[in-house]
């Protein structure tokens, strides 16, 4: 019966396949509803890390069954690659486990020589996008002129609608950029081909979710990319193109609110962002260095997807608390935990200083953070490693004060603490009494 969501916090990359995975065990069905292969989700399992882009990170538990949702826009290669990787892995993609939503959106080569194409023309101001072809592909969307998965139930008609979209892109990236177009002809007809593999996997995925719902199903929404990312609601224009928050779940899963249960925000202990764009608690000095890690373990702070380093900094309430009022959460689960030890004090945006005045909340979105001065409050740190932590009292004081003070300025409970990137490495408050 219930939908639970799990919502990146911040800018993405929150842990967000993490926390998916953990619960996932609990669900019936795993559903992604936004986004494109620009996420790259993390999951450890013991010796095996699966890094996944499109498929929800439920696949890794053989029980559920995994969604692509109508909010995707969904490159058919990276999708097959993935499905053939998980395959010779052993984990079964089989359409009785996988199906994609036919109303997702189609990428094609066009969307991603256009996605560099205009990150070229900005220049100075490029936005930093993962050059996946996201804005291009939600842009057809948009304009009522893209291309959906569905299309691929008769995969010629599907190739002369690839083939005439190629060459209306091909024009524009010739001559507006100047950049050189893929074959319209050739990406015909290998999309031809990726319409015959897929078409097994085409379903009415809203439909599946509201009649799973009914029949008593758990239901996982899986985020991608974050809050303030939000087309709608990030720090505009340094945004992704989809609604990566509880509305666009709703919207990119297709069912109302009725079953709402829990809406999970995801944050990581600190902050970190891929990309431009305003961020007023970053840091650059030794600090940086050790919340970013040098990029040994999988788990520092460079991008799953383009490898870039992400950028650092304390974490920051001000924005944490918009993110909780943009998607309603009704608790938060806090990540990384452990990469905090060593570090003290520890610093925490709780108000940004403007001038004479101090806001708690952001007076008018978080588009233009210029103005604000971050106010921190300093805390003590801990030097105890935190890797065998699994219930509440065996955290240190001072982390427990840490945990603590993000509860009073959010003014939520943090249910779920993760302290290390393994699937066990994690403390459940939600089901612990
Ligand atoms: P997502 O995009 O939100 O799913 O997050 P990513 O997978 O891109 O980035 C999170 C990274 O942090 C992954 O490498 C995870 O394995 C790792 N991770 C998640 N939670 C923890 C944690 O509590 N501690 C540590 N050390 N790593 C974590
Ligand atoms: P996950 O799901 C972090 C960022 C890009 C860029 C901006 C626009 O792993 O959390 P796009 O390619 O979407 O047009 O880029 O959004 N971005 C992400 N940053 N994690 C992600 O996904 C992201 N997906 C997009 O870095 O700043
Ligand atoms: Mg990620």
């Amino acid at each position: 019966m219930p939908l639970d969501l799990i919502i990146g916090a911040q800018w993405g990359d929150e842990g967000k396949g993490r926390i998916t995975d953990l619960l996932a065990a609990e669900a019936d069905i795993v559903a992604r509803y936004s986004g494109g292969d620009n996420a790259g989700h993390t999951i450890t399992v013991g010796e095996q890390i699966f890094k996944l882009h499109l498929i929800p990170s439920g696949i890794v538990h053989p029980h559920t069954i995994c969604l692509l949702g109508s909010g995707m826009v969904v490159n058919p290669a990276i999708l097959l690659g993935e499905i053939d990787h998980l395959g010779s892995l052993g984990v079964d993609v089989s359409p009785q486990r996988l199906k994609l939503s036919s109303a997702a959106h189609v990428l094609t080569p066009a969307h991603i020589a256009l996605d560099a194409a205009e990150e070229t023309r900005r220049s100075g101001d490029m936005l930093g996008t993962t050059r996946r072809g996201i804005g291009p592909a939600y842009k057809d969307k948009a304009a009522r002129s893209g291309l959906r998965l569905g299309a691929m139930r008769r995969p010629e008609d599907f190739a002369s609608q690839v083939q005439e979209h190629m060459q209306a892109a091909g024009e524009v990236l010739e001559r507006i950029y100047g950049f050189d177009s893929p074959d319209p002809d050739e990406v015909a007809g290998i999309y031809c081909d990726y319409a015959k593999r897929l078409r097994p996997y085409l379903t009415d995925v809203g439909g599946h979710v509201a009649q799973a719902l009914e029949d008593g199903a758990t239901v996982l929404g899986e985020g991608a990319q974050g809050t303030l990312l939000d087309l709608d609601h990030g720090t505009y224009p340094f945004v992704t193109s989809s609604y990566p928050t509880t509305p666009g779940a709703l919207l990119g899963l297709g069912v109302g609110p009725k079953h709402l249960r829990r809406i999970i925000g995801v944050t990581k202990a600190f902050q970190t962002r891929v990309g431009s764009g305003p961020f007023p608690t970053e840091v650059f000095d030794e600090t940086a260095e050790r919340l970013r890690g040098t990029g040994e373990n999988p788990w520092d702070e460079f991008g799953t997807t383009t490898g870039r380093p992400r950028r650092v900094g304390w974490l920051d309430c001000v924005l944490l608390r918009y993110a909780v009022r943009v998607n309603g959460f009704t608790e938060l689960a806090l990540t990384k935990l452990d990469i905090l030890t060593g570090l003290d004090p520890l610093k925490l945006c709780a108000a940004y200083r403007q001038e004479e005045d101090r806001h708690k909340d952001l007076p008018d979105g978080p588009a233009d953070l210029s103005p604000f001065t971050p106010e921190y409050n300093e805390l003590p740190g801990w030097h105890n490693d935190l890797w065998e932590a699994r219930h509440w009292d065996d955290l240190p004081p001072e982390a427990q004060n840490y945990i603590g003070r993000v509860e009073e300025l959010t003014k939520l409970k943090v249910k779920l603490i993760s302290v290390g990137p393994e699937r066990e490495q994690v403390i459940r408050r939600d089901i612990e009494a």
